[in-house]
């Protein structure tokens, strides 16, 4: 095994150890130590655990260089399918649960608070914005549904002004952004809580759907032997200041798949029944050839409540891993 040099030891350009006669045992420190000692604190530590992980599943599985190959062209082939409404990365994220995993660290949730759910791939920036009542889906084959929902903090106070971005499939399963046709966003829209907290928009009942398996993505499912389906959802994202963002999804009881999500998303929480529409709420919102209803009260949780559980599991986690609690946990990163 090699042993780390000095730099007046090697190359007269060199600049920090040498990286020369590197092995099994010693590349992993030298890679990490090839760092700039002035480089960004957070993002040195995470490409350190990147680079140790990244070299332990090397070093673990005896990776063989056809096989490192084969994971470098099944990425490359990953990131040529990308376009703007194609979005293979996050769906890769999603059957790896790195989605889910990401969420329930950086979105941690105090007793009470409406638990997450991945944001998947289908959100698209360019949702119009609705008044409580308009209608999100355009779609004359999904059956209409009436979704009525209020948004409150960990203390029952209602939230006025909360900005909530819905989205959902059609009734065939598919999103506007999957179609080739698509001349304007629909199955989405932005709405604003009202004085009571309250939000509502007429949709559709949504349907389970594969996820996109035509390409990289697909390879992976033909491996792994899983079925590619999501549960009956609809989307929800929630943003609004003083608050930590919700990004979330209501799931059908009964939907099939429900308790298989390919994507790892589903709460036992965030289940819920569809209902017959009742005659005092019809009237009550103006509702006609609608006989579903929807309801759910979603509580957020507060920046400072989200915050205060943030360090305290940041600092418990580099306690485990024998690291200096006081290193920053949530430097935005600047790559
Ligand atoms: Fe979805």
């Amino acid at each position: 095994m090699a042993s780390v040099k000095n730099a007046t030891d090697g190359a007269p350009n060199a600049q920090g150890p040498v990286a020369v006669d590197l092995d099994i045992d010693n590349i992993t420190e030298y890679v990490i130590n090839g760092f700039n000692k002035n480089a960004d604190v957070r993002m040195k530590f995470i490409f350190e655990r990147l680079i140790t992980h990244i070299h332990d599943f090397a070093r673990e599985t005896r990776l063989t260089t056809d096989e490192w190959r084969t994971g470098l062209d099944w990425l490359q082939a990953c990131g040529q399918i990308c376009t703007k409404d194609r979005k293979e990365l996050i769906t890769v994220s999603d059957i790896f649960g790195l989605s889910t995993l990401v969420d329930e660290i950086d979105h941690p949730k105090p007793p009470g608070a409406t638990e997450g759910s991945i944001l998947g791939p289908f959100h698209s920036l360019d949702a119009e914005e609705k008044t409580n009542g308009d209608h999100i889906s355009s779609d004359a084959d999904g059956e209409p549904l009436f979704v009525y929902c209020t948004v409150k903090d960990t203390q029952g106070n209602p939230i006025s002004g909360a900005r909530v971005h819905v989205w959902e499939a059609d009734s065939h399963g598919e999103y506007d952004i999957e179609k080739a046709d698509r001349t304007r966003p629909d199955g989405r829209g932005i709405l604003r809580s009202n004085e009571q907290g309250e939000f509502y928009f007429n949709a559709i009942t949504p349907t389970p759907y594969p996820i996109l398996c035509d390409g990289p993505v697909g390879k992976f499912f033909e491996i792994a032997g899983r079925h590619e389906y999501r549960p009956a959802h609809i989307h929800f994202m929630f943003e609004c200041e003083g608050f930590d963002k919700l990004i979330t999804a209501l799931y059908l009881r009964d939907s099939k798949y429900r308790d298989s999500d390919a994507v790892f998303g589903v709460k036992r929480s965030l289940v819920v029944d569809i209902h017959e529409l009742d005659a005092e709420t019809a009237a009550k919102y103006n509702l006609s050839g609608v006989n579903k209803l929807l309801r759910y009260d979603f509580v957020l949780a507060s920046d400072s409540e989200a915050n205060a559980l943030r360090e305290r599991h940041s600092a418990a986690a580099l306690k485990a891993l024998g690291r200096d609690a006081s290193l920053p946990s949530h430097v935005p990163p600047t790559l």
